[in-house]
């Protein structure tokens, strides 16, 4: 039988690693909890046509990139359904906020999540198929103060600490807005006469969305089209008044505030569902997928898939790219070795292994770290065994058991201690 392996684009992640994406997580809840976030979980599939509706038909998400199935009616009460595994999870926060009637507290909602989202992509260094994200939204009725440039460039704040709380240095915040949703129907028809004469020496992706959705075009990554795009209109010409006062109040915020940006009119991201503010935190570090994170504002996706007015904003970091990044960094060659146990219980003699399981179990309750051995092993493979993983080897034979008194060796001093077991747990406390 062919081995089996982990599907193409999922990986395995094994300690000691996984400690360096637990500090991870752990730094993000601390900073949200400072935010005055709250943590929501989403399912991780949903109705299909949640992220058709919301990422948008045309994105590539959508398109080329979906987990979707038939889930098959189990009982004549059920309906057969197209399901997805959530590409990302704003779309599912959002129907959330509409299902739980959140908007009815007429507050403003701050959710964090952390969790595997699924994209059919090309595996690649820093892209999988199943791959994590940290993100955040803030959304709530408008007058709750949820459309405020302020939201915006406090949210973007919140990033810069978060990334610099985490010891990630070089990154680049990259602003954009692309106006509200008449600004941006009216540069797709600005783009679409633009590119009548220029798309026939495009890529056929770009000849494609030229027709489809030309502000796609500005996604290409083909090197020969990009002095072509660069000559393009910009968005921000097609801008509106309320549209460029917002977006002059978030770059003023940020500016009092002191959070570095660098604009960039061609940031336009892969999901339909944005207006005004988008953003990418790039890192060079990263190679050709350089996006650590990417979000923006979705003023009308409550309404477009059914629920109240609600403007949010909010953004998606890939876990994987930070793991990357840390990694890169010489601070984090070797992901955080696990620190040695206190303590290694030694039955001699497999009749001893339920006193020795009971003797963890007692240790374990006070709160001190055990690793517990076997009695089919010889003293010289424990005492090996003992040595790799914890300070201290605790000896457990019949005379042990019956006197009470424990023999503990310490393998840092090599000092050996007679202890009555009553007395173990204060003595085993570092
Ligand atoms: P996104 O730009 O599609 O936005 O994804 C956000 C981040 O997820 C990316 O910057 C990247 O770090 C990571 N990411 C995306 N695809 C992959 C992949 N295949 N492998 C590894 N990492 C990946 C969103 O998902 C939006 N929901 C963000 C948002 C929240 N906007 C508003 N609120």
């Amino acid at each position: 039988m062919p081995t089996l392996k982990a599907v193409r684009g999922t990986r395995d992640l094994l300690p000691p690693e996984t400690a360096l994406w637990n500090r991870i997580e752990a730094a993000a809840r601390a900073v949200f909890a400072r935010y005055n976030f709250g943590e929501i979980r989403t399912p991780i599939f949903e109705d299909t046509s949640l992220f058709a509706r919301s990422v948008g038909e045309d994105t590539d998400i959508v398109s080329k990139e979906m987990y979707t199935w038939e889930d098959r009616a189990r009982a004549q009460s059920e309906r057969a359904q197209s399901l997805t595994l959530r590409p990302e999870n704003t779309a599912g926060v959002v129907r959330a906020y509409i299902e739980h009637k959140l908007g009815e507290t007429g507050q403003l909602h701050k959710l964090y999540y952390i969790g595997p989202q699924f994209r059919r992509e090309r595996p690649q260094k820093g892209r999988y198929r199943q791959f994590w994200q940290i993100g955040a939204e803030v959304i709530g009725p408008p007058s709750a103060g949820s459309e405020s440039p302020l939201r915006d460039a406090e949210v973007l704040e919140m990033l810069a600490t978060l990334l610099d709380e985490l010891g990630i240095t070089g990154w680049t915040l990259e602003l954009n807005s692309v106006g509200s949703a008449a600004d941006r129907a009216r540069y797709n028809e600005v783009l679409r006469a633009a590119l009548v004469n220029v798309a026939p020496k495009m890529c056929a992706d770009c000849q494609r969305r030229a027709v489809t959705n030309p502000l796609r075009v500005l996604d290409c990554k083909v090197p020969e089209d990009q002095p072509i795009i660069d000559s393009l209109p910009k968005i921000t010409d097609s801008l509106d008044e309320d549209s460029k006062k917002h977006f002059a109040a978030v770059t003023a915020a940020l500016d009092a505030a002191g959070v570095p940006y660098a604009l960039n009119s061609r940031l336009v991201r892969g999901l339909d569902y944005y207006t005004r503010t988008t953003f990418e935190f790039t890192h060079g570090g990263l190679g050709a997928q350089n996006a650590l994170l990417g979000g923006g504002r979705y003023d009308g996706l409550s309404e477009a898939i059914g629920g109240p007015k609600a403007p949010g904003i909010g953004f998606a970091m890939g876990l994987d790219r930070l793991v990357l990044t840390l990694q890169a960094s010489e601070a984090d060659q070797n992901p955080d070795p696990r620190p040695a146990m206190d303590a290694y219980i030694a039955p001699l003699g497999e009749n001893l292994n339920p006193a020795a399981l009971k003797l963890a179990r007692e240790l374990r309750r006070a709160g001190l770290s055990i690793e517990l051995g076997d009695g089919s092993f010889r003293l010289k493979k424990s005492f090996e065994t003992a040595d790799r993983v914890a300070r201290r080897i605790v000896i457990l034979g019949e005379d042990e058991l019956q006197s009470g008194i424990l023999t503990v060796k310490d393998f840092a001093t090599g000092i050996q201690t007679k202890v009555p077991r009553a007395e173990l747990a204060a003595f085993l406390t570092p």
